[in-house]
């Protein structure tokens, strides 16, 4: 008993201080983050949708924009038609939104997707009538018109894939950066998405595959790779070790719906068969009856 009052507190004073240190871990923002840019360009459209995810997430605290009616907090969560708040970066915007600030502002990593934090920041920015969208490069603006090659690599151990997109127009083989490539599986039927990711500089795209993805008996998949905007597009499908193992059920075995060789017991069948012959003669009995009332009416 003793012992337990000696302890006790000191697991507590433990447990304490390491769910304050996680509570208060925020991620620093780097100079990456600040220069974060969206990958498409704020539209009308992009703007409303962004006004509806402020209404139902960040109005309740900071109000309406412009109207510098945001709620009473300490620190305030300001206004972000503000200078203040149009003096942030797209990027440092899109990280907030993204991991908090202080004590009050919550994360919204889990509970808005990537585009829709963009569309946000659009909406925030459509209340700045001197902000200019940094230029994006969007994958389909990049040029895919030479001789294209897509090559995929497979690491089983990392589960990864990695995609090479290359155009080799003059002979050499030159790396295509920006492009947006999609990776998928075949599926019985039509693909599943596995996501998309864009070359880097040495044309280079790198997927980490899912753990969970079901192959055939030897683990195998079919891998199918994409590029393309309107003018070209390429693809590529291969099969990779990357998938579980699993065995089919066979047509023939004890317990499967097509089994020919075991069958249900004889009096299963006879009773089973005139069930349903007894319901089908009930309905015939009442559809003739219908059809005698039907007559008598005519008469
Ligand atoms: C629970 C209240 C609350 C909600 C909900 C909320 N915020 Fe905040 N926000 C704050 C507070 C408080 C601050 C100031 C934090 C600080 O400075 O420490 C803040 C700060 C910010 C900042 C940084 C401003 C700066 O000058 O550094 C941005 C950007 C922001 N909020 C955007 C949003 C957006 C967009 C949403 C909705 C997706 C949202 N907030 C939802 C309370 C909230």
């Amino acid at each position: 008993m003793r012992v337990k009052n000696i302890t006790t507190p000191f697991f507590l004073l433990a447990f304490l201080s390491i769910s304050v240190g996680l509570m208060s871990q925020v991620k620093p923002l780097t100079d990456s983050d600040k220069q974060k840019v969206a990958a498409f360009k704020f539209t009308n459209e992009s703007q409303t949708r962004g006004m509806q995810q402020y209404n139902n997430n960040c109005k309740s605290c900071h109000g309406d924009p412009g109207k510098k009616n945001y709620s009473n907090l300490d620190p305030i969560p300001g206004d972000p038609a503000s200078a203040e708040y149009q003096a942030l970066t797209d990027g440092e915007m899109f990280f907030y939104i993204t991991n908090g600030k202080g004590q009050l502002m919550p994360m919204f990593a889990n509970a808005i997707s990537e585009s829709q934090r963009w569309d946000i920041v659009a909406y925030i920015r459509s209340f700045n009538p001197n902000y200019i969208q940094a230029e994006v490069q969007l994958a389909s603006d990049v040029n895919l018109s030479g001789a294209l090659r897509l090559k995929l690599d497979v690491f089983k151990e990392e589960k990864r894939v990695v995609a090479l997109l290359t155009d080799s127009t003059d002979g050499v083989q030159k790396p295509i950066k920006s492009a947006t490539i999609k990776l998928s599986v075949k599926r019985q039927f039509g693909n599943l998405n596995i996501g998309e990711s864009q070359t880097n500089e040495l044309g280079i795209a790198i997927f980490d595959f899912p753990v969970d993805i079901p192959g055939n008996e030897e683990g195998l998949l079919e891998l199918i790779a994409f590029a393309g905007n309107e003018s070209k597009e390429i693809s590529v499908s291969q099969l990779a070790p990357l998938g579980l193992t699993v065995v089919p059920t066979k047509l023939l075995e004890q317990r499967s719906w097509f089994n020919i060789n075991k069958k249900a017991p004889l009096w299963l069948i006879i009773s089973y068969l005139s069930a349903l012959a007894a319901v089908g003669g009930i309905l015939l009995y009442v559809l003739l009856q219908l059809k005698k009332i039907k007559e008598m009416n005519k008469e």
